[in-house]
């Protein structure tokens, strides 16, 4: 192997995540414009944009729910761009939904260990699902582990998800992305419907998550409170209009001129 190949691996190796011109048009519409990005293995990155600007399409181009209109994708140095969601997810890539994707009828315990087992979302057939929950008693010490990681309330693990209060729903969403074994996290607004009492659960949640994990997880957190983005994450990037306008520390980026004027378009969010 020569010199110049050896650095292209290595370096290669410290980015769990790679997007090259990563494009997505809808019609006349481009909703993720070229955007390339290195994300690196064991960070905490944030997605911020204003509404619209396309940091939902951009995990559904990671995580394959939606194909790329252009661009590429390298997960762990190998291109994933054109494989489909279930081998993503076997590979390591996890996500949580912006509106709220739990079975409400099922208990928080058995929510999370139908993820463990592969079944997440509602795009499963519920019958073939239950059959498999009786067979998997073996999840229960890990649907545990994974409960007390993210904090959610011992008393209300067996009461049916649709009656949990909010905040601890939106725990749940992220017990379950966990629950099978991501290397990549992609939290899309994990805070959302949140009051403002109940924001700093959720960051202690987040930064439990971190903290248990450490290296062997990458975070990308796509949120509009400002709160949650400077206290969580070591580097945020900006979306405007499909197209990655800034990208650095949280303090640099709150006085980035482009950025606050992609803020000040017009839009329903503030940048404080
Ligand atoms: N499946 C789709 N078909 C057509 N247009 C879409 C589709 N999904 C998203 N869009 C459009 O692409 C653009 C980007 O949407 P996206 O949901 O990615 O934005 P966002 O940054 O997540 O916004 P928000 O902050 O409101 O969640 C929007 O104009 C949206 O209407
Ligand atoms: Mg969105």
């Amino acid at each position: 192997m020569s010199l110049l190949e050896e650095v292209e691996l290595s370096s290669s190796d410290d980015f769990i995540l790679s997007t090259s011109g990563l494009t997505k048009k809808f019609d006349g519409l481009v909703a993720v414009n070229d955007v390339s990005l290195d994300v690196e293995r064991g960070s905490i990155k944030a997605v911020i944009g204003p509404n619209g600007s396309g940091k939902t399409t951009f995990f559904n181009l990671i995580t394959g729910a939606l194909p790329p209109s252009g661009g590429r994708i390298y997960f762990e140095g190998q291109d994933i761009t054109r494989l489909s969601m279930h081998e993503r997810t076997r590979r390591g890539i996890s996500r949580s939904y912006q509106i709220t994707n739990i079975f409400p009828y099922q208990t928080t315990f058995e929510n999370i260990r139908l993820a463990a087992q592969g079944c997440s979302g509602a795009r499963v057939n519920f019958l073939s699902m239950l059959k498999k929950a009786g067979e998997f008693s073996e999840f229960h010490e890990k649907v545990i582990d994974i409960a007390l990681v993210v904090g959610l309330d011992p008393s209300r693990l067996y009461v049916p998800a649709a009656l949990i209060p909010h905040a601890e729903q939106r725990k749940l969403e992220i017990a379950m992305a966990l629950a099978t074994d991501p290397r990549l996290l992609l939290l899309d607004e994990p805070a959302a419907g949140m009051s403002i009492e109940e924001i700093p659960e959720v960051i202690d949640s987040i930064m439990r998550v971190k903290d248990s994990y450490g290296d062997q997880l990458t975070l990308i957190v796509v949120e509009h409170k400002m709160d949650i983005v400077m206290r969580l994450s070591e580097e945020i990037v900006v979306l405007s209009e499909g197209r990655m306008i800034a990208k650095g520390p949280p303090k640099e980026i709150q006085q980035n001129e482009e950025v606050l004027r992609a803020y000040l378009g017009g839009v329903d969010e503030e940048l404080t």
